[in-house]
């Protein structure tokens, strides 16, 4: 349902991608990760349509979406993609609900069938009681999860997130990691993640390594050192401390 091909893209003189191929499944999660500049936000924007490759085509739902015109895009942007930042990006002056809301006002949706999603997406997501609070009143996590309800309140094919929880703490983190598994099990809703976090890849379906405008290979990337294997709890019941004192090389 996403297809990346041949994308090329260049800053100046200094290309930053150089030939992305990559096939994007509905309702899985992918995480792209990569030292810093390797080109995993370019790549983002150029999926997002917020930004132009030199070559290549991009298949949003069999779309080319590097063929639509500006007027397009920014319609087909706010249907079928929705965009998570590091930093929430909310309107300081709209309440959650409204935040949540407005890109469906933007779609043409009306204002109870906007209301009626937004309430629901709050609920799934345990914020009812915050509708009403302006960003400012809300924790940098309650901030966050507006913020993933508002990219999602018009069912787009996809969400695009980059370092969504590069500025939590280790709880806020974790509870918007299980935020987009627990979105995926209940819409099938598609997820790519830039992130840094080694736990979050960790827990993607799939990790793409991004280094100097290219995707690593598999074989390329240094495997983990493996897993220990666990002690049985047998051994340690009948293990005896003194067998070592035995051991003959431990008397010298
Ligand atoms: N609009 C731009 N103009 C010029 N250079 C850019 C622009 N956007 C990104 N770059 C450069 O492209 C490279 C990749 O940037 P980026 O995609 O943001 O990397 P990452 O997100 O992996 O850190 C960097 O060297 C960055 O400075
Ligand atoms: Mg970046």
């Amino acid at each position: 349902m996403i297809d990346i091909q041949g994308i090329t893209k260049s800053f100046g003189s200094l290309q930053v991608l150089k030939g992305i191929d990559l096939h994007i499944d509905k309702g899985e999660v992918v995480s792209i990760v990569g030292p810093s500049g390797a080109g995993k936000t370019t790549l983002l924007q150029i999926i997002g349509t917020l930004d132009k490759p030199d070559a290549g085509t991009v298949h949003i739902d069999g779309i080319d979406v590097t063929t639509l015109s500006q007027k397009k895009l920014s319609d087909f942007r706010n249907q079928h993609i929705g965009f998570v930042f590091q930093f929430h990006q909310l309107l300081p002056e709209f309440t959650a609900i409204e935040n949540i809301m407005i890109p469906a006002f933007i779609a043409g949706k009306s204002h109870a069938e906007a209301k009626q999603r937004a309430q629901e997406l709050l609920e799934f997501m345990g914020l009812t009681d915050r509708a009403s609070h302006k960003p400012a009143e809300l924790s940098g996590g309650e901030k966050q999860r507006i913020a993933v309800a508002r990219a999602l309140v018009n069912n787009p094919a996809v969400i695009l997130a980059d370092e969504p929880s590069g500025s939590l703490d280790s709880k806020n983190k974790a509870e918007l990691h299980q935020l987009f598994f627990d979105l995926r099990d209940r819409y099938g809703q598609t997820f790519v993640i830039v992130t840094h976090d080694e736990s979050l890849a960790a827990i993607t379906d799939r990790t793409i390594h991004l280094r100097d405008g290219l995707i690593e290979m598999p074989e390329a990337i240094p495997s983990p050192i493996p897993e220990q294997e666990p002690v049985q709890e047998e051994e340690i019941e009948t293990a005896d401390p003194s067998t070592e004192a035995e051991d003959p090389s431990t008397q010298l």
